[in-house]
C-alpha cells in the first residue's frame, strides 16, 4: 500500500472493475493508497485479475459480485462497504452494458434491450449514489460517473446506450446539486477507448470514424480515463462537470 499517496486511508468503490476501464481506474486509485472494492457482474476471472494486479503492486482490494440492475443488490453492496470499511470516500459509477445496434435499425432495439441498457447505465448509478449518500457525506466524498461522448453527440453503439449516457451526464449535474456541499459529483465521458471489449462491440464504421476524426490524431487510452478520475477525486472545488476524453472530436466539443 502507498502510505504517502494522495488517497492514503480512503475507501473507493469502483463498479465494473472486471472491465478494461474499471480495472485501470481501480489500479490508479489503489496506487495512490486507496482501499478498493470493485464490483463485477459475471466475469469473476477478470475481477480476480484486477485484484491480483492491485495486490501485487502493494495495494488493498476486494471484489463483490453485483448485478446492478437489481436495486436490492445495490443496497447490499453499500451495506457491505459500511460493515467492511466503515466508510466510503469515492464512488466510481463505471459499470455499463452495451450492444451494437445501428441507429436506423429501430426494430432491433426492443423494449427488453432498452430496459437492460437504461437500468444498468442510468438507474443503477442513481441508486448507488442514493444508497451511498450518507456514507459519502460523512467524509466529504466524491462521485465520478463514467459516461460517454455518445451521450453528447448522437452516436455510439445504440440509441439506448447514447440516451442512457446523455441521462448520466445530466444525472451528474442533478446529483451535484443534491449532494452539495459535502460531496462532489463529476463525470468522465470517453470517446472510443482503444483495445477495450466495449469498443470492440461498436459498429466498425463508428470506431474507424472516431479515430479518423480525432484532431490530436489519437483516441483515449484506459490510463487517460483513470487519470481524470483521480483529478476529480483530488479536487475540492469542482462539481457537476463532464469532461470528454476522445482525442478531440469537434462534434463533441460542447
Ligand atoms: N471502451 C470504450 O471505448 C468506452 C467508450 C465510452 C464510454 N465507455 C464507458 O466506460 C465504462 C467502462 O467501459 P469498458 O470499456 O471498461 O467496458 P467493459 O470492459 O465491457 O466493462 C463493463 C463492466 O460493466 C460490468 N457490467 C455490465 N453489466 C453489468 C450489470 N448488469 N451489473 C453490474 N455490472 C455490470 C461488467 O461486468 P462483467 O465483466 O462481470 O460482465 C464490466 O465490469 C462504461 O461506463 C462505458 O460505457 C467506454
Amino acid at each position: 500500500m502507498n502510505n504517502s499517496g494522495s488517497l492514503t486511508g480512503k475507501v473507493s468503490l469502483v463498479t465494473g472493475g472486471s472491465g478494461d476501464i474499471g480495472r485501470a481506474i481501480a489500479k490508479r486509485l489503489a496506487s495512490e493508497g486507496s482501499n478498493i472494492l470493485i464490483t463485477y457482474a459475471e466475469a469473476e476471472d477478470r475481477a480476480e485479475t484486477t485484484l491480483s494486479e492491485i495486490i501485487q503492486a502493494g495495494g488493498v482490494a476486494q471484489s463483490f459480485k453485483l448485478d446492478q440492475r437489481n436495486p436490492e443488490d445495490i443496497e447490499k453492496v453499500i451495506a457491505y462497504v459500511q460493515n467492511e470499511f466503515g466508510a466510503l470516500d469515492i464512488l466510481v459509477n463505471n459499470a455499463a452494458w452495451n450492444i451494437g445496434i445501428p441507429f436506423p435499425e429501430l426494430q432491433k432495439l426492443t423494449p427488453d434491450i432498452w430496459d437492460r441498457v437504461l437500468e444498468t447505465n442510468l438507474r443503477a448509478p442513481f441508486l448507488l449514489a442514493r444508497a451511498a449518500a450518507s456514507l459519502l457525506k460523512f467524509g466529504g466524498g466524491h462521485v465520478v460517473n463514467i459516461s460517454s461522448a455518445g451521450g453528447i453527440t448522437p452516436g455510439s453503439s445504440s440509441i439506448a446506450y447514447s440516451s442512457s449516457k446523455a441521462g448520466l451526464n445530466h444525472l451528474t449535474r442533478c446529483l451535484a446539486v443534491a449532494m452539495a456541499p459535502d460531496v462532489s459529483v463529476n463525470c468522465v465521458a470517453p470517446g472510443l477507448v482503444e483495445d477495450t471489449r466495449m469498443a470492440n462491440r461498436l459498429p466498425r464504421a463508428v470506431s474507424e470514424g472516431a479515430k479518423r476524426q480525432a484532431i490530436l490524431g489519437k483516441v483515449g487510452q484506459v490510463e487517460d480515463i483513470a487519470e481524470q478520475v483521480l483529478t476529480f477525486v483530488t479536487s475540492s472545488s469542482v462539481t457537476g462537470q463532464t469532461i470528454v476524453i476522445d482525442g478531440g472530436l469537434p462534434a463533441a466539443m460542447r
